[in-house]
């Protein structure tokens, strides 16, 4: 039998925390030894981040809907036949910033593209692969949005407002299709307030992931 890993990924709004959330995790887990496969959706493996680029490049903002969907399932796609399977495999934890959750919410909901949509591309693009468990941290949405909007603004990297630059309504409906995957699936997916101080967030997604690992 094959020896597997566990898989986690972090899920939220734009301005959700979840990037800090999941630095403090993995500080956590590397700290008692773990062998961990830190990971991002999109981006993580090379191809995977100039695949990023497109997708976050406020510059595109002519990319349709489908297109932008077919986007972030190639970069999944790399990500799971470069990275993740193997470190599954292997028998090590994995922990990915975003997963097909994210496609279920923003391109399913946010976009009217359909569930049945999403999972149709995620059974092509990932196979069976998917998290053992999902942190979802949820704000809402205006709150998330001025911070994300806020780091960006201070930000020196490349441009990567294109989603956040979204109406208001739009990120209203990816909050509505979280809190639905939530709701549909609460045993995997463990909702946290991300209102919350940051070592309260941190203490309760311990909470959730250390009985697994
Ligand atoms: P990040 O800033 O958390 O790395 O995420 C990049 C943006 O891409 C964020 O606005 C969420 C969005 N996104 C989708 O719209 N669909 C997806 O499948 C993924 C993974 C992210």
């Amino acid at each position: 039998m094959t020896k597997r890993g566990f898989f986690v990924s972090f899920e939220g709004g734009d301005g959700c925390g979840k990037t800090t959330q999941m630095r403090l995790l993995l500080e956590r887990l590397r700290s008692q030894g773990k062998d961990v496969l830190e990971t991002a959706e999109p981006g993580g493996t090379p191809i995977g981040r100039q695949i990023r680029r497109i997708l976050l490049d406020s510059a595109n903002d002519a990319l349709s809907p489908r297109a932008e969907m077919l986007l972030y399932f190639a970069c999944r796609a790399q990500n799971v036949d470069e990275w993740i399977r193997p470190a599954l495999a292997a028998g090590r934890i994995v922990v990915s910033d975003r997963f097909t959750d994210s496609t279920l919410a923003y391109q399913g909901e946010g976009r009217g593209l359909t569930a049945e949509l999403v999972r149709e591309l995620h059974a092509i693009a990932c196979q069976e692969i998917l998290p053992d468990l999902t942190i979802y941290l949820d704000i809402d949405y205006r709150t998330g949005l001025a911070r994300a909007r806020a780091r960006n603004a201070e930000q020196d990297g490349p441009d990567e407002s294109r989603m956040e630059a979204q109406a208001e309504e739009f990120h209203e409906r990816v909050r509505r299709g979280y809190l639905a995957l939530a709701a549909a699936e609460p045993e995997r997916i463990r909702t946290i307030d991300a209102r919350q101080s940051l070592e309260a967030v941190a203490a309760a997604i311990w909470a959730e992931v250390q009985p697994h690992v």
